[in-house]
């Protein structure tokens, strides 16, 4: 039997029960959990197999309820939340001590988003504590974008896929930490850097080497199918170097007619970036499932969400 459904109560009943479910939000489905639950939180650990040095990001019904969960929010901070929330942005900020040590990984900072799902946001309502919710993939996996992925990766570890269909921005969340009061970015993500910039001004990115394993969405090899992936910046190279292979092309926006090619998706024929991002895990799980001997990835343009594609790109084909 199928444990996707629509029914926000039997959600609400599950969670109370400090069990999981998997809920939808705009970037990706998220596993959650009461944050007040040790029960649940260690579930969430297990079922991912993700190791309990990496935090998780705390789920919020609105902006009001951030005082509960922050000690102290600087004046960026405050206008990114009022700016982007309900939206994929998450904050790390200093936390408040009622915040559990196995959320945040003992560390005195917590990740806290609005996510922007009238499902979610309908569930939170109903609930009476925050949800705790990383990506509903088993660790280093791609992330799932549809209630149909992570049935595919949960079915008999999790009871319930709350449905919200297929998720519109398809990447994560831009992760925003603060350094003495000052906003530095942890993860790029489906915020682009440039509209941040146009609301607080210049904003620097962390280098991965001085952040891992402080945040370890910056884990080199990270939302990776199983099948060799490579990145290149020329298909046409790429793919003549692998023939006799069996050959998968994942491209921006050109249709490439090739014989030599077993299986091709095109990311967003009008050179939409949007579009792009929000088909982008559903091409590697189908490009993943077609037995394939390589997968070839095109690199997007470096600007706005290319960014953040080209980032989530690089990270599947590390190996
Ligand atoms: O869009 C999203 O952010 C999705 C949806 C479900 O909300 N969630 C998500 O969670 O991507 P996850 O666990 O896959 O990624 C959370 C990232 C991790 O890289 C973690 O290291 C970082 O957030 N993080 C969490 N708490 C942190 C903290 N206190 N300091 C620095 N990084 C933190
Ligand atoms: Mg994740």
């Amino acid at each position: 039997m199928s444990i996707i459904s629509k029914d926000i109560s039997k959600a609400v009943t599950i969670l109370n029960n400090e069990e999981l479910v998997a809920i939808p939000t705009e970037t990706v489905y998220g596993l959650a959990g009461n944050i007040y639950s040790e029960k649940a939180i260690k579930a969430i650990f297990e079922t991912k197999k993700r190791p309990r040095f990496n935090p998780l990001i705390v789920h919020i019904p609105s902006k009001d309820h951030l005082n509960e969960i922050v000690e102290s929010i600087p004046e960026k901070a405050k206008l990114l939340a009022e700016t982007f929330w309900p939206g994929p942005i998450t904050l790390v900020l200093k936390k408040q001590s009622i915040i559990p040590d196995i959320i945040t990984a003992g560390k005195d900072t917590v990740a806290v988003r609005v996510p922007n799902h009238p499902t979610t946001i309908e569930l939170l309502n109903q609930l009476e504590f925050p949800l705790a919710a990383p990506s509903a993939n088993p660790f280093n996996r791609i992330s799932p974008t549809t209630a149909e992925h992570v049935e595919g990766y949960f079915k008999n570890k999790i009871k319930m896929v709350l449905d919200g269909g297929a998720c519109k921005k398809g990447i994560e969340s831009t992760i925003i930490g603060f350094e003495n009061d000052e906003p530095i970015i942890y993860r790029l993500g489906s915020t682009p850097i440039e509209a941040i910039e146009a609301v607080i001004g210049k904003i620097g990115i962390k280098n991965k080497k001085d952040i891992a394993p402080e945040a370890p969405g910056m884990l080199e090899r990270h939302y990776a199918p199983k099948t060799k992936t490579i990145l290149t910046d020329n298909l046409n190279k790429a793919i003549k170097a692998h023939t006799g292979k069996r050959i998968g092309v994942l491209a921006y926006s050109d249709i490439i007619d090739d014989d030599v090619i077993d299986f091709k998706i095109v990311l967003s024929e009008d050179n939409n970036l949007q579009e792009a991002a929000s088909k982008l895990y559903d091409a590697l799980h189908q490009l993943d499932q077609q037995n394939l001997d390589i997968i070839i990835a095109e690199q997007l343009p470096d600007y706005g969400l290319g960014k953040s594609i080209n980032d989530r790109l690089l990270r599947a084909t590390k190996s």
